[in-house]
């Protein structure tokens, strides 16, 4: 762990401006170690830090949501964003926290959130393959050859030059199914829907990778600790926080 400069370490995790944080500083609410600190320009490490009696928030920050249905993936566009259900100050922070690819705004479930550009691109990249699994249901049934056509690895999508990876579709019944994908192209369960001649009217995202959304609850978010051991469960909106129980606990790590 590397010294940081106490305003730009409370400035870098969207505590306060780099400007402000002398204010916090001058009035005594920043405690080093076990003494009131009013030095701004001090090196200090993360952990021996406090706000008002409190610990910083972890260094690195990421986090598994529920997304419900209607929320932005998106910085910048109008309409409810993603980090709209987040302490407002994780918004502010500095590298920062960006959703792990992107899930439409009508698509609910499993999200994840990081400040961790290596994590992020690792959980992203082409070529680790990742599994995402989705649940869908169709505006029309199922024909019975979508299964063939997903696992072929020729399937088409409008516009695109390559075809897709082989997709693993499992039929739930007439109207419904679960896919399991490798890649995370542009709406690609609706595009690859409409490539075998049906339209999804609903979409959710039960895992991505090794994780799934446990106990979770629309709106709801879990902050993972140290090497993805998460710790509390949270949703903002009710601000309650609860540990998780050791099934929870396995079902994410
Ligand atoms: N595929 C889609 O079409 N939409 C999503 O949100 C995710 C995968």
């Amino acid at each position: 762990m590397t010294k940081t400069r106490l305003d730009k370490l409370l400035s870098n995790l969207g505590y306060t401006t780099r400007k402000e944080a002398k204010g916090w500083i001058k009035t005594g609410r920043i405690q080093v170690g076990d003494k009131i600190c009013y030095d701004e320009s001090i090196k200090v490490y993360h952990n021996e830090v406090r706000v008002d009696g409190e610990l910083l928030d972890p260094p690195t920050l990421t986090i598994a949501m529920y997304k419900p249905k209607g929320v932005i993936c998106s910085h910048n566009e109008s309409g409810k964003l993603i980090y709209s259900l987040l302490p407002h100050r994780w918004r502010l922070r500095t590298p920062p926290l960006s959703t792990i690819g992107r899930l439409d705004k009508d698509t609910t479930g499993l999200i994840l959130l990081t400040d961790d550009g290596d994590l992020n691109h690792r959980l992203t990249s082409p070529k680790k393959k990742v599994s995402k699994r989705y649940q869908v249901t169709l505006q029309n049934p199922l024909r019975g050859d979508e299964v063939t056509q997903f696992a072929s690895g020729s399937l088409m999508l409008k516009g695109d030059d390559k075809p897709c990876l082989p997709a693993l579709l499992t039929p739930l019944d007439s109207y419904h199914a679960e896919v399991i994908l490798t890649e995370g192209r542009y709406h690609q369960v609706k595009r690859m829907f409409e490539a075998v001649g049906n339209r999804v009217v609903a979409l959710h995202r039960s895992h991505f990778g090794e994780f799934d959304l446990g106990e979770l609850r629309e709106g709801e978010f879990i902050v993972f600790r140290g090497s993805l051991n998460q710790v509390s469960i949270k949703s903002h909106q009710s601000d309650q926080s609860r540990e998780l129980s050791a099934e929870e606990n396995s079902a994410l790590v």
